[in-house]
């Protein structure tokens, strides 16, 4: 189970049946896409085996400057998941009821379709959203616009970035194979960060005005 959009302050995987957790620590762990890390949560001692052999022999253990990077940002994971929380709800509900918006995908919206799923075993829905522009030219005039979010591919930090999925994470898998898994070219990935919630809209608001028709 990858837990990494959620980090264990709002999901806990093990405590729901799983038995092997990953997680990108350079994500919401760190909090301040400045390292990259990662870390396998396991239950049972033939697979942490295994791990340790892969570690020890590919040399997969992190730096010390990195450990204490991210053992820094654990000291702040309460409060930062909770505003990421917070700012993801509005920024979700206003892209929603904006007109220019065809889809908004939250698992805190009520019309994400596991919606009940993530009421169910999350204790929040986290900072992770896409919205459909229906276009990539609309899309794209939307990030060549916005002034607060960032663009980039990451996610996880205390900064809001944005990118455009078919276009970035995306781009390898072929347009037909991406269409079946829901990448469509005018979706646009937003990792909600803690900054003012009112200055991230206000944003958004004057990117998508720059939006034809
Ligand atoms: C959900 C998820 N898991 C794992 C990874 C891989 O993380 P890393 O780049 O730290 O190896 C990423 C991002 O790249 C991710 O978004």
């Amino acid at each position: 189970m990858d837990n990494t959009f959620l980090s264990p302050y709002f999901q806990q995987p093990i405590a729901l049946g799983a038995h092997i957790v990953v997680h990108s620590m350079t994500k919401y762990l760190n909090g301040h896409s400045d390292c990259i890390g990662g870390a396998v949560v396991l239950t049972r001692p033939e697979d942490a085996e295994k791990i340790y052999f892969v570690q020890r022999s590919a040399g997969a253990g992190l730096a010390p400057m990195d450990c204490f990077l991210v053992s820094r940002g654990l000291k702040t994971l309460a409060v930062r998941m909770d505003r990421h929380n917070l700012n993801g709800m509005a920024v979700a509900k206003f892209l929603e009821s904006h007109k220019k918006v065809k889809r908004v995908i939250y698992p805190g919206l009520a019309s994400h379709p596991q919606h009940e799923v993530a009421k169910r075993q999350q204790t929040g829905f986290g900072g992770m959203l896409s919205f459909d522009l229906g276009s990539l030219d609309a899309a794209k005039a939307v990030l060549n616009h916005v002034k607060l979010c960032s663009l980039a591919e990451s996610l996880g930090g205390v900064e809001t970035l944005i990118s455009l999925p078919a276009l970035m994470t995306h781009a390898s898998i072929p347009v037909d194979k991406q269409k079946e898994i829901g990448i469509t070219q005018g979706l646009i990935r937003l990792s909600v960060g803690i900054e003012d919630v009112e200055d991230l809209i206000a944003d958004l608001d004057q990117a998508l005005a720059k939006v034809q028709g």
